[in-house]
């Protein structure tokens, strides 16, 4: 069986000769930049099984066109760059990492979130420029969490997680949106939640879900965090919102497009801050990432299913 990852991922090297005596020949893109569909199809050609990275799409052309696959492992616990249907419908396996990375990316929405209630980003650049010249009482002064009212989008692992956090540090009340059959009544969420943090994956139904639209239905001028997907707000609406002060601050690991365009004027914003998708990134939690995809790929070798399906 051979494979191929479209970047390199932490482990590979240390695996690959264990691996091949498995029957596993395992091979990476040897460069950082990401390959073109176009690309990608003809390495598909002479492999059986793919890693992939959340920025490849792997969409019904390419499955169709490369219909010999047995497995695609997602590095990621999110799947919007698969098309589930078409590959159930050749047989193609999917997976990906769930649980490993819950509680990392849960604290990269936390990070978020104290960066803005305490101003962070704004005071600290001041500091870096040289701006700041002596203490006083209302410098850069935010606002305490403690007691606040936390709406929760999408309640699944990485949510549930957050939500806990949330719950022992600062003694949060937890909303959970109704997007399911399950959450509270939207009456509720809209009217008391105070920072909105989205946890959902993104679908048809939940794409620019957070719209000009959802903002009016606030009640609390509110802050907004998303570590989940870029495409599950709109970003003139966003700063639509920041400008009007319906919103305190938005907190981002996620864009649309991404990267973000270095000129967006949301990076011009002091109640902004921006991450390049690191929700996941530790050195633990990607290795864990590694050893799934891995299991994935011997599984689907073994004829079994995978340890980690896309469900
Ligand atoms: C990261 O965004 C992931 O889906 O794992
Ligand atoms: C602040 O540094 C304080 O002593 O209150």
């Amino acid at each position: 069986m051979r494979v191929f990852a479209t970047q390199y991922i932490e482990g590979l090297k240390e695996d690959q000769e264990e691996l091949k005596k498995q029957g596993i020949e395992l091979t990476w893109h040897q460069d950082n930049n990401i390959l073109t569909m176009k690309e990608l199809s003809a390495i598909a050609k002479d492999n059986d099984g793919l890693i992939t990275m959340l920025c490849d799409n792997i969409d019904a052309t390419f499955l169709k066109q490369n219909s010999h696959l047995k497995v695609i492992t997602n590095y990621a616990v999110g799947t919007n760059n698969f098309d589930k249907e078409t590959a159930a419908k050749l047989g193609i396996l999917l997976g990906h990492t769930p649980d490993v990375l819950t509680h990392t990316t849960a604290e990269t929405a936390l990070t978020l979130l104290l960066m803005l209630s305490r101003k962070i980003n704004h005071a600290q650049k001041s500091v870096y420029k040289g701006e700041w010249n002596t203490w006083e009482p209302t410098l850069y002064n935010g606002i305490d969490l403690r007691n606040k009212t936390l709406g929760i989008i999408g309640q699944g692992r990485i949510g549930k997680a957050f939500a806990k956090m949330a719950e022992d540090l600062w003694n949060m009340k937890i909303l959970y949106y109704p997007y399911k059959d399950h959450g509270t009544s939207s009456e509720e969420f809209f009217e008391k939640v105070e920072v909105v943090s989205l946890h959902c994956p993104l679908t048809e139904k939940t794409k620019y879900m957070i719209d000009q639209n959802f903002i009016e239905s606030m009640n609390n001028p509110f802050f907004f965090i998303n570590t989940a997907r870029g495409a599950c707000h709109i970003e003139k609406d966003l700063m639509q919102a920041l400008d009007s002060g319906k919103i305190l601050g938005v907190g981002l690991d996620v864009t649309d497009p991404e990267p973000m365009d270095k000129n967006h004027p949301l990076l011009g914003l002091e109640n902004v801050v921006i991450f390049p998708h690191i929700g996941s990134a530790t050195d633990r939690t990607r290795a864990q990432m590694t050893s799934i995809c891995l299991n994935n790929i011997v599984a689907a070798k073994e004829g079994n299913s995978l340890t980690h399906p896309v469900r």
